[in-house]
């Protein structure tokens, strides 16, 4: 069975105490209530807390991811962080090809290829970020642009590496907006996406890898999106940053 996996993508939030605080309110929750063995957990704070939550998720039951990663191995890259420095800190995942960091930082599907390489080589899963924008979808073209994401971005990958990869789903239109997509509209496109990495690897390698579903996910609309054939669990922004909806999507399954 498809591991179903909950993220929790605090993107530049919080000061050190209220992460402090947040990952103390998510143990609080985990020690209360049980979730199902076949869900992961995974919380991504910014870089300068990812020590303080790892040696939280030491004696817990989630697993810690970064929101970024470098796209070059080492040396002189100011203010950058390589996928070696968060081998060296046990961290878990790292999300790629967030629509934020396409938008604003520029980074391009080559871009995303390069960082997914550099963190596999070290052991880390590689949380993809795929999505089309408003435009494209009301353009029709939602289905071919996430081919391409997929392809340029994964394509490259052996069967073997391709089963490291989390893909998520983010439709752009529906990130931070309140608007979720519709679990049809969900599963349309997570359904594409298995049957892309069907063509290209195999049923057997497709039916393995866990996609996510992103977009103003929350404990109201969770139940619905995770029942969909597809979807085997979320990205989630805003809601991650209180632990009680972060644990509630969690137990949607
Ligand atoms: P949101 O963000 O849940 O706040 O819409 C999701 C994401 O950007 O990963």
């Amino acid at each position: 069975m498809r591991k179903h996996i909950v993220a929790g993508n605090w993107k530049m939030n919080c000061t050190f105490t209220e992460a402090d605080e947040l990952v103390e309110g998510i143990m609080e929750q985990l020690e209360q209530k049980d979730l199902d063995s076949n869900t992961i957990l995974v919380v991504c704070p910014p870089y300068p807390y990812l020590e303080m939550t790892t040696d939280y998720a030491n004696d817990s039951y989630f697993a810690v991811g970064a929101q970024n990663v470098a796209a070059e191995e080492r040396g002189a890259f100011t203010g950058e962080v390589s996928a070696e420095m968060l081998e060296s800190m046990e961290i878990d995942y790292c999300i790629v090809g967030h629509s934020e960091r396409r938008a604003y930082y520029g980074e391009t599907d080559r871009v995303v290829a390069t960082k997914v390489d550099r963190l596999l080589a070290h052991g880390l899963k590689p949380i993809v970020c795929v999505g089309e924008v408003l435009e494209e979808r009301e353009a029709g073209r939602q289905l071919e642009v996430v081919k391409t994401q997929v392809e340029q971005s994964l394509f490259h990958l052996s069967a073997e590496q391709m089963q490291e990869v989390v893909i998520a789903y983010e439709p752009v239109w529906a990130i931070g907006t309140g608007k979720t997509a519709t679990p049809e509209q969900a599963q349309e496109i997570h359904a594409h996406i298995r049957s892309l990495l069907a063509g290209k690897y195999g049923q057997a390698v497709a039916d393995e890898i866990s996609i996510l579903y992103g977009g103003s996910c929350k404990p109201s609309n969770a139940k619905e999106l995770f029942a969909c054939p597809d979807i085997d669990g979320g990205l989630i922004g805003g809601a991650s940053l209180k632990a009680d909806d972060f644990i509630a999507i969690a137990l949607s399954f």
